[in-house]
């Protein structure tokens, strides 16, 4: 473990204490390694229709890492059929409320939703509908009742489907590959 050194001048100016310390973090090595900040604005994103009722906007689709974002707005009271995800995901509601068919809990503006891998669910909204943030990595699997897969969908299709939507539309599409 690393002990902070105690030194006051890190305290008052914190915009300068990395180049203060002695990089007893390496993090020179890290700024090398890694790339820079990405600023996303949404209102440079279109919706992209996805299913019945349900949208998608998406903010971050990194084919490297397998890791993508998206704003995800349902119109009404809509379903994102049953699926589960092969990694853990983080849902943040924006607008609205939804849950899930299978719990008991209903998650709204201001919640976060933390799902383990393999969670099986049916997302239902209520009849306000909701934009909700999701922060996934890897693939979702769509499920039949006998749960058999029928269908998927991942940072690969995503990026299709959003550069498709862009072309058709005339729009232009944003590198959100990071
Ligand atoms: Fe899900």
């Amino acid at each position: 473990m690393t002990a902070l050194a105690s030194d006051s001048s890190l305290e008052t100016d914190t915009t300068t204490a990395h180049k203060a310390s002695p990089d007893g973090f390496n993090l020179a090595a890290l700024t090398a390694l890694t790339v820079g900040e990405r600023v996303i604005d949404p209102d440079l994103i279109p919706w992209v229709p996805y299913i019945e009722g349900v949208d998608v906007k998406p903010l971050r689709l990194n084919r490297k890492t397998g890791i993508w974002v998206n704003l995800t707005r349902v119109v009404g009271g809509g379903v994102v059929g049953r699926h589960y995800h092969g990694s853990s995901v983080v849902g943040y509601v924006l607008e609205g409320s939804w849950y899930y068919r299978e719990r008991d809990w209903v998650a709204r503006a201001g919640m976060m939703i933390w799902e383990p891998p393999g969670d099986i669910h049916t997302l239902v909204t209520n009849p306000e509908g909701t934009t909700t943030l999701f922060l996934m990595e890897g693939p979702l699997f769509y499920l039949n009742d006998d749960d058999h897969v029928i269908g998927f969908d991942d940072v690969l299709s995503f990026t299709k489907m959003y550069r498709d939507y862009c072309e058709a539309n005339g729009i232009e599409a944003l590198d959100l590959d990071y």
